[in-house]
């Protein structure tokens, strides 16, 4: 446990909420993968990418307007994804579903860290980095196309779809893109029936997943957030554990552990 008694605290009531519930749902955000290596949105990138905001390269414009640069800036990501490992945040969280069968989580995250960690009911909201699609979904919502069957030019930027011959791009949602139907109905189903949400790692500034808390707020749900820093979240959390997921799930789980 931490040193700080109103963190204990605040650790102990989340673990006692947890054990009394009957159906936890857990939002996650990039900031569950961060002590995985990946980095989140609002973090400065590193080298060759420093000088570009992710949020101007993560959208449909910026790929029309430069294939080549975004596609290479998913080569870059997709490289740092197949790299990163579960940390143990993800592995609290895959623990709690199985003391928890009923538990969802909903991420924003591309990458498939929960399910490396052994979650089975994750719901993805913005898709996954591992998958490609024509970008004009030529064959149907999506199209996935497997580009490593595909021999092109990968000097020149994205590969061509093999159906249409125009570009492929990454299965991820893009900013001012909207989120697919199943998964955000999915998502809002579950919000509005659970009694507790763990809000773990996200801004809080991209809707209409920010939206989700106050779904679950309104539906009388107890909010715990795990963030080391202030966001626009916090205004509903009744529990707020400040500080990384990895170190703050474990606790939540340790307490669990000894209660029983
Ligand atoms: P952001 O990058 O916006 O926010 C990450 C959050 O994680 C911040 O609030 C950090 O304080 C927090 N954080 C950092 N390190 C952490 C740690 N070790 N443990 C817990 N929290 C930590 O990521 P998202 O909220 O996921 O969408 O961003 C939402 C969406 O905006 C993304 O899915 C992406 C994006 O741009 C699309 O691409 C459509």
């Amino acid at each position: 446990m931490s040193q700080i008694p109103e963190l204990n605290n605040a650790i102990r009531l989340a673990a006692h909420l947890i054990k009394n519930s009957q159906h936890i749902v857990v939002l996650t955000g990039a900031g569950v993968s961060k002590e995985s290596g990946v980095p989140t949105f609002r973090d400065t990138m590193d080298g060759l990418w420093a000088k570009y905001d992710p949020q101007q390269l993560a959208t449909p414009q910026a790929f029309q307007a430069n294939p080549k640069l975004v596609w290479d800036w998913y080569e870059f990501r997709r490289e740092i994804v197949r790299k990163a490992q579960p940390n143990p945040g993800h592995f609290a969280l895959a623990e709690l579903e199985k003391r928890f069968p009923s538990l969802e989580v909903i991420t924003q995250n591309v990458d498939d860290l929960h399910e490396q960690a052994g979650s089975k009911n994750v719901i993805h909201l913005h898709g996954s980095i591992a998958q490609s699609k024509c970008f004009y979904n030529c064959q149907g919502n999506p199209t996935l196309i497997d580009f490593s069957r595909i021999d092109w030019d990968k000097t020149s930027g994205p590969p061509p779809c093999p159906h249409c011959g125009r570009w492929v791009r990454p299965n991820v949602v893009w900013f001012g893109e909207i989120l697919p139907k199943a998964q955000l109905e999915a998502a809002s189903q579950a919000s509005s029936t659970c009694d507790v949400m763990i809000v773990v790692g996200t801004s809080g500034l991209v809707s209409p997943a920010a939206q989700l808390p106050d779904i679950a707020k309104h539906a009388r749900a107890t909010i715990i957030e795990v963030n080391p820093d202030i966001t626009p979240i916090t205004r509903l959390a009744d529990i707020k554990l400040e500080g990384a997921s990895g170190v703050m799930l474990p606790q939540v789980l340790e307490v669990l552990s000894n209660e029983r």
